[in-house]
């Protein structure tokens, strides 16, 4: 049998349409039980459903962390989820979640970890002139973008890039990263 895995977005779900279509294509070893995410309006839920994958929301908004965990919690049980995958996932998960799940959530970050931890991290990056950024897909543990490095791809700023020259190739980036970590943990099916 395959592994199961969910995917928890929050906005526009470029990571997790890569990951789907990998798992679908056969590249990654495993089937997408769900999408699930914090925020109702996240594109990603749209082209996940488009894509035949079940979307759910996790109601942090209207019934805060505690509530919404216990909602995910049930979701996993209920679709024998084995990996919970992090895919733009704006929401710091409480260590009560993670402990007993530790080893099984994986998470992408859009800088060469532990540099630009938090949000807007290419901004940041781009703001302090540093000559080389990156991305890093790494297991999560109770701190926030922390945990075993799993994977890390450099990507270098360029004279003259744009903010927006750097987050394109940033991303694209991360596609190719988080497709070819999550092949070394789950293994490919065809
Ligand atoms: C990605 O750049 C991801 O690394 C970042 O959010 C973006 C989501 O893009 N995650 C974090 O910053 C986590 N701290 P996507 O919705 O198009 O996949």
């Amino acid at each position: 049998m395959k592994p199961t895995m969910a995917i928890l977005i929050s906005g526009r779900g470029t990571n997790m349409n890569t990951i789907v279509d990998n798992c679908h294509d056969g590249l990654i070893n495993a089937e997408v039980a769900f999408v699930a995410s914090d925020n109702p309006d996240a594109a990603g839920l749209h082209s996940a459903r488009q894509k035949g994958i079940p979307t759910r929301i996790l109601p942090y908004s209207s019934q805060g962390r505690r509530d919404a965990e216990r909602c995910l919690v049930t979701l996993l049980e209920d679709h024998s989820v084995g990996w919970l995958i992090l895919a733009g996932f704006m929401r710091i998960l409480s260590p009560g979640f993670v402990v007993p799940r530790r080893g099984r959530i994986v998470n992408i970050h859009p800088s060469l970890l532990p540099s630009f931890p938090g949000r807007d991290s290419i901004r940041e990056a781009f703001g302090h002139g540093v000559k080389l950024t990156g991305v890093t897909v790494h297991l999560v543990d109770e701190e926030v973008d922390h945990g075993e490095i799993l994977a890390q791809e450099p990507v270098r700023i360029l004279p003259g890039d744009t903010l927006e020259e750097l987050e394109e190739r940033i991303h694209q980036a991360e596609h190719v990263l988080y497709t070819r970590t999550l092949i070394d943990l789950l293994g490919r099916s065809g």
